[in-house]
């Protein structure tokens, strides 16, 4: 039995020597480009899922669907530059958004999945160690960030012509 602990506990100071050496030792790749195994990639979204829906828990303004708040929201969207990343109605991302990793998704075909408390929560905070910024530090007031989820939660059913009729005026930054 001791025999047995003794050599668990061998193994485990060597396992951490070699993850010292690889990571500390400049072997392991920070590139965006780097392979990411499926299994990584699963993990990494169940647990921004799991927190986010913990976190999300700021009360919805009542007027959420008021086209007032939805186009107020629109201008922030172009005005924030979320385009740049993600896209809008009748509007591509930059090209170097191509190169973010992970890619910013096109919000569309995310937003019906997300409530509204969810999607404040991580436009306020931004997503840890990936491109998506916390819009709270940027400088967006609580106010105009539930006008940019009244928006989101829009998004799939705004025309082009919406977008350009609700945003004239604004530029991107
Ligand atoms: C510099 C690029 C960049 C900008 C600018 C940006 N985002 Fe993002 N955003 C990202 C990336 C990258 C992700 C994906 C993070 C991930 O996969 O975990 C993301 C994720 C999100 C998500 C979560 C999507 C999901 O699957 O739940 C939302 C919502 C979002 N962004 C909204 C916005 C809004 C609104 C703005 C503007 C106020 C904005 N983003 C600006 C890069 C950006």
């Amino acid at each position: 039995m001791k025999l047995l602990l003794a050599l668990i506990g061998a193994l485990g100071l060597i396992g951490a020597v070699v993850a010292a050496a690889f990571f500390f030792g400049g072997f392991y790749s920070v590139a965006g480009t780097a392979y990411e195994p499926e299994i990584l990639k699963s993990v990494l979204i169940r647990v921004r899922t799991a927190s986010i829906a913990r976190h999300a828990k700021d009360p919805v303004p009542a007027n959420i669907e008021e086209p007032a708040m939805v186009q107020a929201g629109a201008k922030l969207f172009l005005a924030q530059g979320c385009t740049t990343c993600h896209g809008g109605p009748g509007v591509g991302w930059a090209k170097f958004s191509e190169g973010l990793h992970p890619d910013p998704p096109d919000l569309k075909e995310v937003v019906n999945e997300r409530s509204p408390a969810e999607l404040f929560w991580v436009v306020k905070n931004g997503i840890n160690m990936t491109g998506m910024p916390s819009f709270e530090v940027a400088g967006v007031k609580d106010q105009e960030l539930w006008q940019i989820v009244a928006f989101l939660k829009k998004l799939p059913d705004v025309s082009d012509t919406d977008f350009k009729a609700w945003t004239a005026g604004v530029t991107k930054p």
